[in-house]
């Protein structure tokens, strides 16, 4: 989402308020000018190109590698495919962005997701999940990618069931073997045994099905599966520092938050030349037309 737009402070607009007797006073506002008026032309000319993608910024760093150990040859790699006027790139285990196709003035170029830990039913991998992508109103764009299995590695479909929660299907031949998505394989001998010792203790009474759950997510975020709540929350906090941070430096994070600080201080503006017009109005100091 624009994050090759930089709005930056010019330090202080004085507005000096003259009236015949001198000097009134003098007004100073911070006025902010867009110096890369946002995608304007930029992408125009170039909207799908590589050079785009290092302008765009992840809000949070990406989980290392998990899951099958054979899907660690996705790392690194990128796949694009374009869907309804919308280009998708994929980079497993990194980030998913979209890239608006239509030559307009300002194409949506942005982060759906960063990888973050895989989506797990019945001991089988069922997704990859990537959150906390640009923000899209109060949250966060995420995106669900699932699979299925093909002769080779391509984006099947995306589509977005919920507004800026998408779902991409990923076709690879990574998934044909029947056992291919199993977890308890991939766990390291530790995890098994505890796997095993809650399977035996849960046939036993012991747990309730929430307990059992409970459990059985501690061992996935011990492998590194799932990411931990605090885990989640301290990336959270990490990225709202950064943003802040750039706020207060005059880099936005968002088009659509330069534009809000953009049409406060027209308004200031405006606000200011009222009442410079009615100093003058006051103080009997007429412009003169002819
Ligand atoms: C990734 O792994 C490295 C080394 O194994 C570790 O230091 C780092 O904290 C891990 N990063 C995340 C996000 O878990
Ligand atoms: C997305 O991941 C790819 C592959 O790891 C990387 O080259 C690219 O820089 C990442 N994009 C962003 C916006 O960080
Ligand atoms: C869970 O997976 C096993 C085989 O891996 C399958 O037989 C069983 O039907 C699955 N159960 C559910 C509820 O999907
Ligand atoms: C792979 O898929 C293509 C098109 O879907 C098909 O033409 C080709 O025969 C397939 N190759 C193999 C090895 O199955
Ligand atoms: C993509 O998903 C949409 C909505 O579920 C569906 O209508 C469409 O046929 C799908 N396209 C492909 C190529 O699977």
């Amino acid at each position: 989402m624009c994050k090759n737009l930089r709005c930056t402070f010019i330090k202080l607009f004085g507005i000096i308020l003259l009236s015949s007797t001198g000097i009134l006073g003098v007004e100073f506002v911070e006025l902010k000018i867009v110096d890369e008026p946002s995608s304007y032309g930029l992408h125009a000319q170039q909207f799908g190109s590589p050079e785009e993608a290092h302008l765009l910024n992840l809000r949070v760093a990406p989980a290392n590698f998990s899951g099958p150990p054979h899907f660690s040859r996705l790392i690194g790699r990128c796949f694009s495919e374009i869907i309804n006027d919308y280009k998708y790139d994929l980079c497993p285990f990194h980030n998913l962005t979209q890239h608006e196709q239509r030559n307009q003035w300002n194409p949506y170029n942005g982060v759906l997701g960063v990888w973050q830990e895989w989506d797990i039913l019945n001991n089988t991998f069922v997704a990859m999940i990537m959150k906390d992508g640009d923000s899209c109103g109060s949250l966060f764009r995420s995106a669900r990618i699932t699979f299925e299995c093909g002769n080779h590695s391509t984006i099947v479909n995306v589509t977005e069931p919920v507004t800026c929660s998408y779902h991409l299907v990923f076709r690879t031949p990574l998934v044909c073997h029947p056992d291919s998505m199993l977890v308890y394989p991939t766990l390291s001998k530790d995890l098994q045994q505890r796997w095993d010792s809650l399977e035996g203790e849960r046939l036993r009474g012991y747990w309730t099905d929430k307990g059992y759950s409970r459990r059985l997510r501690e061992i996935f975020e011990a492998a590194g599966l799932f990411l931990s709540h605090s885990h989640h929350e301290q990336l959270q906090q990490q990225a709202q520092e950064v943003e802040q941070e750039k706020a207060r430096s005059g880099v936005f994070a968002s088009f659509d938050q330069c534009k809000e600080s953009f049409k406060e201080l027209q308004e200031k503006v405006k606000r200011l030349e009222q009442e410079l017009e009615s100093l003058k109005n006051s103080s009997g100091l007429h412009e003169s037309h002819s």
